[in-house]
């Protein structure tokens, strides 16, 4: 695991509050083995509409990341988070950075996994995500895994639970249509990045170009992992989140 800090000064106070945010199709389930990992937070996974038990909740045909982003405001409202370390995968990093920009109170850390500041899809995803949701879902994870860990891909893909129908084509549309690549000045959180050595659905590159463009980032890039990072290498992400949140001495 690589490490590349850039940090202006010291980090504010760890705060005890994670919110972890899921990606395109997936549930608040995703983050399981990531937060089994870190007892000593209260850490709270969040399902989108139309996702793990909001399934039968759809929300609107058609939603931006900001639409998203405001569901999820509305939901951290509700459970009175203010402050929050916001994690977010994929499109769920997507959700976290319009957040902590719009509504930097609510954020006072964030982190960003599989993460990059415009998301364009595959025209060939896009095209079966509208056709067939099951499908999809079986190729962004054969493609969101690295080599070597097709036992933990399938046995992720088999307890994924079922989405409302749209909700994944939904998803990659609001993926292809983001774009904060001139926005991220404006991100003043200090922020964790992570990414799979072997991403080839937001490849190093957009994490190399976060890193770059954010004030207060730190890289972790960990190896012989992909886009499902936190699925393949949970230990060296949760590891990575402790260490972010308990800096030096903390
Ligand atoms: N960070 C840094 N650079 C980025 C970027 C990001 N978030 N998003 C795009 N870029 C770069 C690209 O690498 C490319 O650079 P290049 O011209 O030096 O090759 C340039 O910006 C333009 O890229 P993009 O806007 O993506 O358009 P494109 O027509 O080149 O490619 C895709 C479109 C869909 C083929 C491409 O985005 C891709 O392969 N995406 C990953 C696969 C996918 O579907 N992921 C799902 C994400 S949820």
């Amino acid at each position: 695991m690589t490490q590349q800090q850039k940090h202006d000064g010291e980090l504010p106070p760890a705060t005890g509050d994670i919110v972890f945010v899921h990606g395109s199709g997936d549930s608040a389930r995703a983050w399981d083995a990531v937060i089994e990992r870190l007892p000593e937070f209260h850490c709270v996974a969040l399902d989108l509409p139309g996702h793990g038990a909001l399934a039968e909740r759809p929300g609107p045909a058609e939603m931006s990341v900001a639409d998203y982003a405001d569901r999820v405001r509305a939901e951290l409202a509700r459970r009175e988070l203010s402050g929050i370390c916001l994690v977010g995968h994929s499109l769920g990093s997507a959700i976290a950075l319009r957040l902590a920009v719009d509504h930097p109170s609510l954020v006072r850390r964030l982190v960003l996994v599989g993460a990059g500041a415009r998301l364009r899809v595959l025209p060939a995803l896009l095209d079966e995500a509208s056709t067939n949701s099951t499908s999809v879902m079986e190729t962004l994870t054969r493609m969101g895994f690295a080599p070597g860990h097709e036992a933990a891909a399938a046995a992720y893909h088999s307890a994924q639970l079922p989405v409302a129908q749209g909700a994944v084509r939904r998803d990659l549309a609001a993926c292809d249509r983001f774009d904060m690549m001139a926005d991220l000045g404006r991100v003043a959180q200090p922020t964790l990045i992570v990414v799979g050595e072997q991403d080839r659905l937001t490849p190093p590159k957009y994490a190399a170009y976060l890193h770059d463009h954010l004030a207060r980032a730190t890289l972790v890039t960990i190896p012989d992992a992909g886009h499902y990072v936190y699925v393949e290498a949970p230990d060296a992400v949760a590891g990575a989140l402790r260490a972010f949140l308990t800096p030096a001495g903390g």
